[in-house]
């Protein structure tokens, strides 16, 4: 097996305008997966993915009777490999291209038990996570060389040996009353109703969710937590449990009660708006991604709610998120033009100084529609279409209409419907979905459009 020594070695000997991909197979690709801690008989090259080939597929193999390279099943990782003179710097089309290449291999039914795509030309690399329907940026677009192989091969390795259990969605718009906190506590409970590991943080200094489920805080605050990184973040987290057999029996494909957890706000939270308070948080909008990191592997799901005003509490969130999930309405085009600003300002400022290749974000959704209003839809449609032709820095159509694609210009937008239970049920201290089954309906529509893999 080769050592990280002579994959160093490897690369040097490659010239930079290598042409052929098989020159980068042979001296980098191959190389590279047996460093990743796969052996030939867990290597699969040429792999048939149901929309063409990736150049290797890999797994590890469980026991003496299955073997990867003999079954091609459960594929675990995947591996697209392009010549150097193939552009993969970040921005060119041809990135944007191989992207999109190793998201449709890692989304087909044949894929279904894959978690990695990686993309390389032995110039650049980078790695792509797939959870559940979402596959989002692993790393940067690393720039490789041999003096960082060691390193990032070392990082890569250290990835795919950990696979994080949760996947942390930050609701945000930079536009109020959009239905931030309403898609929190409904995808939330849809997704417990679905026997998911949840996890809801309330990050809105004014408490809608929180008081939305009748909560208070516990006698150590996220306040306190957040201020001392000695406190155990699970001393601050509640959980929440509705007994279905009774009250929801129309919830058929759960058996258990449906449970998951809060980490409440705390009316201190309040006081954290200003630079002198904010001084006690060390590592400032960062500080929520470390509170939450041991949590990452104790939930399928981490939702973070936000209030509307792009300061401390919403960058956080942000930053703290793998993807962002953004409500818009379609009966206020400022909610669509502060999406274009989250998804072309917000996102990529936090991507840039996070470096970490993430976070991203989803397709948007209209939140909040009601019926006979095609008229507004139309409307909506209108300004999405200005905004897409507008916007010359990216490509805005993926964010809006995410199933266009050439010769199919479906400019479907994700809907949940105007719905009078939603509104009201804050009040009654019990999510909606858990109220109407119509409901329960919708959320798990959504949660099947953007999150699980049925
Ligand atoms: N789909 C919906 N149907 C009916 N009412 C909704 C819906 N989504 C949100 N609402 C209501 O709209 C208001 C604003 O929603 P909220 O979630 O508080 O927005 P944000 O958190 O973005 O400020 C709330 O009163 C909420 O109950
Ligand atoms: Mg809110």
């Amino acid at each position: 097996m080769a050592s990280a020594n002579s994959l160093r070695e490897k690369l040097e000997k490659i010239s930079p305008s290598e042409k052929t991909e098989q020159v980068i197979v042979q001296y980098f690709a191959n190389p590279l997966l047996y460093e990743l801690g796969f052996d030939d008989l867990e290597i699969r090259p040429q792999f048939e993915t149901g929309c063409g080939k990736v150049d290797f597929a890999a797994r590890k193999n469980t026991e003496a009777t299955d073997i990867f390279y003999n079954s091609q099943k459960n594929p675990y990782l995947f591996l697209e490999v392009k010549s150097r003179t193939y552009d993969l710097s970040e921005g060119s089309s041809t990135y944007e291209e191989a992207v999109d290449q190793v998201k449709g291999y890692l989304s087909r039914e044949r894929s279904k038990s894959a978690k990695w795509g990686i993309i390389t030309n032995a110039s650049y690399i980078q790695i792509w996570r797939k959870h559940g329907k979402v596959v989002h940026p692993a790393t940067a677009n690393l720039s490789i060389n041999p003096d960082n192989i060691e390193t990032i091969v070392r990082d890569l390795r250290n990835k795919l040996e950990n696979y994080e259990r949760a996947l942390t969605i930050c609701v945000y718009n930079n536009k109020g009353g959009v239905g931030k906190t309403t898609t929190v506590i409904n995808l939330a409970a849809a997704l417990a109703a679905k026997g998911k590991r949840v996890l809801a943080v309330d990050f809105d200094s004014q408490g809608d969710l929180t008081r939305s489920f009748g909560l208070s805080p516990g006698e150590i605050t996220l306040t306190q937590c957040l201020k001392d990184p000695k406190i155990d973040v699970h001393s601050i987290i509640q959980s929440l449990s509705y007994p279905i057999n009774n009250r929801f029996p129309y919830i058929f494909d759960s058996t258990l009660d449906i449970s998951f957890d809060i980490i409440p706000r705390d009316p201190e939270l309040e006081t954290l708006t200003d630079s002198q308070s904010l001084a006690y948080i060390q590592k400032g909008t960062r500080r929520l991604r470390d509170l939450i990191a041991p949590l990452r592997n104790e939930y399928d799901y981490i939702l973070i709610d936000c209030p509307t005003q792009w300061l401390y509490f919403s960058q956080s969130g942000v930053f703290a998120a793998d993807v962002i999930l953004i409500p818009t309405r379609p009966n206020d085009l400022s909610s669509l033009n502060n999406a274009v600003r989250v998804i072309t300002k917000f996102i990529p400022e936090t991507a840039r100084s996070r470096q970490d290749g993430g976070p991203i974000a989803l397709p948007t959704f209209f939140n909040g529609v009601s019926s006979g209003s095609e008229y507004t839809i139309k409307l909506a449609n209108e300004e999405i279409d200005k905004l897409i032709k507008q916007e010359k820095s990216v490509d805005l159509r993926p964010y809006f209409w995410p199933h266009f694609k050439k010769g199919n210009e479906d400019k479907s937008i994700f809907r949940i419907p105007d719905y009078a239970v939603i509104s009201s049920a804050s009040f009654a201290r019990t999510p909606a979905v858990f109220k109407r089954r119509r409901v329960l309906e919708y959320y798990q529509s959504l949660a099947r459009e953007y999150f699980i893999d049925e």
